[in-house]
């Protein structure tokens, strides 16, 4: 009985050896390699400090025909909300009595807009718009929001010097951790 036991154990570590030893990098057969393409494309990331903003521009004025047409179905004239969030026009501040949220009173960073307009909106076609027309309507978001002048240009350079309301709003929970 003992002896059978342990063949039978024996039997068992060789299957697991060979199945361990038998390839690995062939892994389960599911799925592709991203070719270096596809990984570029979802390398889309845009830092607070800019880093990652691409080449190109848009003003205000093209950002507000970007915004009629592809934006203001769901997010209201003047980005003041309709089916989907107010962007604009907050009458309260986040510290009043009812604060109200858009990219005036909550986002500290300019960069992180265009980042969240180029990788997610319109919500229908993520992806859809062109650089330039990415700075244009980010352009008009800020202008709606009383931070950046009407004959302001959007580019790599003039978005991370933009300064957002509430940029020191937010608290560092880790920064203890960071020492
Ligand atoms: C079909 C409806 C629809 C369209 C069209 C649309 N959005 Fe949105 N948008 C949404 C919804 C829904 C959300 C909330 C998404 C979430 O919270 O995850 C949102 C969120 C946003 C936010 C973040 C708001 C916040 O403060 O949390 C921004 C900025 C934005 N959209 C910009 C745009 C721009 C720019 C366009 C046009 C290029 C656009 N959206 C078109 C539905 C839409």
């Amino acid at each position: 009985m003992m002896m059978k036991i342990t063949i039978t154990a024996l039997v068992l570590t060789l299957i697991g050896i060979s199945c361990v030893s038998a390839e690995p990098s062939a892994g389960p057969n599911l799925g592709r390699h991203a070719s270096p393409d596809q990984i570029k494309r979802w390398q889309i990331s845009v830092m607070p400090d800019g880093s990652g903003l691409p080449a190109g521009q848009g003003n205000v004025s093209q950002g507000k025909i970007i915004y009629l047409q592809k934006c203001q179905s769901c997010h209201g004239p003047d980005g003041q909300g309709a089916s989907a969030d107010q962007l604009a026009g907050a009458s309260m501040k986040l510290t009043d009595e009812w604060p109200e949220k858009t990219i005036g009173t909550y986002w500290p960073f300019a960069t992180t807009l265009f980042d969240f307009n180029r990788r997610s909106m319109p919500m229908l076609a993520p992806g859809s718009l062109s650089d330039n027309e990415v700075y244009a309507v980010t352009a008009y978001l800020l202008y709606l929001n009383d931070i950046i002048d009407e004959k302001a240009v959007m580019n790599a350079n003039t978005l991370k010097k933009v300064r957002m309301p509430n940029r020191d709003g937010f608290i560092n929970m880790y920064k203890d951790n960071d020492k």
